[in-house]
């Protein structure tokens, strides 16, 4: 059995907030946001996303150089980025427009190298900026994946807070709205598998620098491990920490505000090959990957295989996941309906809002439908089920 530990918290050094206008009050609705892979534009024109649905939409992703840190745009990009913030900008509503900049293609040691010295990050700043600006975003997100040790961390804790003074100040002498700052994060605030380097994220820095945090709650099972089946993306697990509700806390525990924090959720599932079809539950024995694309499969395939397989569909209380299953195949995912149950909970703990990865996995929008309906509930109105309120301390108002 894996043993996770938890190491203690770490304390960056970081200086008081320079003087910085006062932080802009995230909208009263929150965040609901999405990832527009940029490789699907062809069949997802930004014109084609419904902004009734997101307050927030990034544009994924763009690269920094390897040697100067300076953004890296390619044809396709320079093409599509303006269509982007215009199409969106023009929408009734219009969305807010985020450059995010890094994904799990990006090289971590391209990033670790950029943090590593004030040259290199003040080259990445400046070009970062420059480029929002050419092409009308309102506002810039990183998503390294990931800083693997605590030299990363702190040297990331120097780059938040150096970005967030370059925008304060390029905001005063363009007298333009400032340009947000967001980062995709990893689920947890601190990293405790016995095959990491403990490492935890700057929470100080984040809270006086970043607008919000994007923590990726996905991906906790799947095809590295084909051994059992497992909900990818659970809220809750008796036996282990790594869950949603787990991964939150640790934000909260880092310092970093409830209402910097928007939570991520998956529009796709992970797939496994059953050892014997009728032991069908969360944690089988399992023999290899499933359907789908090596062990990943959208959500609106996940609704078209379940349909031509006549699968059985199960929503687990107990960890607040979807799976279904159809002779040795079997899929965990969200659906609307652990969605909804997800996005209580964030309203529960008092979150910034929910983010989904990605636009294009949905069928026919949705999970997007169920997840705005949910969020723009007032908190009063929100029915803390037993499994929802065990997870902990729901903030005060
Ligand atoms: C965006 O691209 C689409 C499809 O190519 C095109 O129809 C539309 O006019 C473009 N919009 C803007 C604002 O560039
Ligand atoms: C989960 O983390 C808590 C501390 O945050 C620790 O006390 C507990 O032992 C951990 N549980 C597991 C199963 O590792
Ligand atoms: C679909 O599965 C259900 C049980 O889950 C079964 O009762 C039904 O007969 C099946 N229908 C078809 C067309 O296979
Ligand atoms: C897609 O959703 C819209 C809005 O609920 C609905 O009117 C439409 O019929 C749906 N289309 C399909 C193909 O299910
Ligand atoms: C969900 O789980 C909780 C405890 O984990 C239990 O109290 C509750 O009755 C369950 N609800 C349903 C509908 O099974």
């Amino acid at each position: 059995m894996v043993v996770y530990k938890i190491y203690a918290l770490f304390l960056a050094i970081i200086a008081l907030s320079d003087a910085a206008p006062p932080v802009p009050a995230p909208p009263s609705s929150g965040v609901k946001g999405a990832y527009w892979p940029s490789w699907l534009a062809q069949t997802l024109p930004p014109s084609s996303i419904p902004t009734s649905y997101f307050t927030h939409l990034f544009y994924a992703f763009v690269l920094p150089d390897a040697t100067t840190y300076q953004l890296l745009i390619t044809q396709p990009d320079d093409e599509w980025m303006r269509n982007f913030t215009v199409t969106l900008h023009a929408k009734n509503p219009p969305a807010k427009v985020l450059l995010s900049i890094g994904g799990a293609g990006g090289s971590p040691n391209i990033f670790s190298n950029l943090v590593s010295n004030s040259d290199n990050r003040a080259a990445f700043i400046s070009s970062s900026i420059d480029v929002a600006r050419k092409y009308g975003f309102d506002g810039l997100d990183l998503d390294w994946e990931f800083p693997s040790n605590p030299q990363d961390m702190s040297n990331l804790a120097l780059l938040y807070q150096e970005w967030r003074s370059a925008v304060n100040q390029e905001a005063l002498a363009s007298s333009k709205p400032r340009l947000l700052l967001s980062s995709a994060v990893h689920f947890s605030s601190n990293f405790f598998s016995s095959s990491d380097v403990p490492r935890t994220y700057p929470g100080d820095a984040i809270r006086n620098y970043v607008d919000f945090v994007n923590p990726m709650c996905f991906d906790y099972h799947g095809a590295w491990d084909t051994s059992v089946t497992g909900a990818h993306a659970l809220l809750f697990d008796k036996s282990s920490n790594v869950s949603t509700s787990y991964g939150i806390s640790t934000w909260k525990g880092d310092g970093v505000p409830s209402k910097k924090i928007v939570m991520g959720m998956p529009v796709y599932g992970r797939t496994w090959q059953l050892k014997d079809p009728s032991e069908h539950g969360i944690g089988s024995p399992a023999v290899g990957t499933g359907p789908g694309n090596l062990g990943v499969m959208i959500y609106t395939d996940i609704l078209g295989f379940n349909s031509l397989n006549n699968a059985t569909v199960v929503f687990d209380n107990a960890t607040v996941s979807t799976y279904s299953y159809a002779g040795t195949n079997w899929i965990g995912y969200d659906d609307t309906i652990s969605i909804q149950a997800k996005i209580k909970f964030a309203k529960a703990q008092g979150l910034g809002g929910y983010f989904f990865w990605a636009l294009g996995y949905d069928s026919n929008w949705t999970i997007a439908r169920a997840g705005i309906i949910h969020f723009s509930l007032q908190r009063d109105n929100i029915m803390c089920l037993p499994y929802m309120c065990k997870a902990g301390r729901t903030d005060p108002a």
